[in-house]
């Protein structure tokens, strides 16, 4: 069931996401070859509890991090650890937090250092994905019209999509209905309307599409163990516009944009 927001409980999502990003950001201050992962999770959780917060993700179905960690082959739902960041190597950041009962989601991938044009490229690809999911979130049209142009985008420069795991609706509740895949035919699922709020997040790996998880029953790497990427913003549709409630403006703050992709409009009119 597609649980529809108010626009007073948009407002509270919108709080619940800025504290999402602005999280990453003080995250994305700390990315450089030396840090421990588990350095990026005590930031992430001490800023978002001295913000008013709670980690999300923390004790969810056991889930030891208030971060999700995801270096290079790793897709989704890594854990925080002693592991030392390496020039060359990205990483992954996903981060739900709960402000006053609603939850903000948001991730980022980010470069070590130096790193492989091969890689870079694909994390730019994925990132830009995100926007073409954004871009064909039209009130009026479909989740499918979403996940097919993230799937067309991607695979059309020769990179392949994570089926297993997909975007999500989300507000109380970190995964509310409708799902949100990545692939899928244009003019399927759920038609987008006014009060949802949703959760795109390409997961786009360089090599084979097969993943595994690893024996601690969380860990999502690619099969292959080549890199994979993964970018998230959270939407809402409200009044027949969409928002997008999170913003990377605080990592490209801090850490300037890697990617030089254009300006991007974080909040645009529907097609009426
Ligand atoms: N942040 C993930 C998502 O985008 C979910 C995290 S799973 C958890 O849906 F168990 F770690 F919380
Ligand atoms: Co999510």
């Amino acid at each position: 069931m597609i649980y529809l927001k108010t626009p007073a409980e948009v407002e509270q999502m919108r709080a619940a996401n800025d504290l999402c990003s602005r999280t990453l950001g003080e995250v994305a201050k700390w990315i450089q070859p030396g840090v421990t992962t588990r350095k990026l999770d005590t930031i992430a959780r001490e800023f978002i509890r001295d913000n008013g917060g709670k980690p999300a993700c923390l004790g969810y179905q056991g889930f030891p991090g208030t971060l999700c960690i995801e270096v290079n082959e790793t897709v989704v739902h890594g854990f925080p650890s002693s592991r030392v960041l390496e020039e060359g190597d990205i990483v992954g950041t996903d981060l739900v937090v709960e402000k006053d009962g609603f939850m903000g989601d948001s991730c980022y991938t980010f470069a070590v250092g130096q790193v492989d044009e091969k890689v870079m490229n694909l994390c730019r690809t994925t990132l830009e994905s995100l926007y073409v999911g954004i871009e064909a979130c039209v009130p009026g049209k479909r989740i499918g019209d979403i996940a097919n142009a993230i799937q067309t985008y991607c695979e059309k420069r020769g990179y392949s999509v994570v089926r297993e795991m997909c975007g999500h609706g989300i507000g109380r509740h970190m995964h509310e209905d409708p799902e949100v895949p990545n692939y899928g035919r244009r003019g399927t699922g759920a038609v987008i309307r006014n009060g949802m709020c949703i959760a795109i997040e390409p997961m786009i790996n360089l090599g084979s599409r097969n993943i595994v998880i690893e024996r601690d029953g969380w860990t999502c790497r690619t099969k292959d163990r080549k890199p994979s990427a993964h970018y998230e913003h959270t939407l809402a549709i409200v009044d027949g516009e969409v928002q997008v409630l999170t913003t990377f403006d605080y990592i490209h703050q801090a850490i300037g944009n890697r990617f030089e992709l254009p300006a991007i409009t974080e909040t645009k009119p529907s097609e009426e």
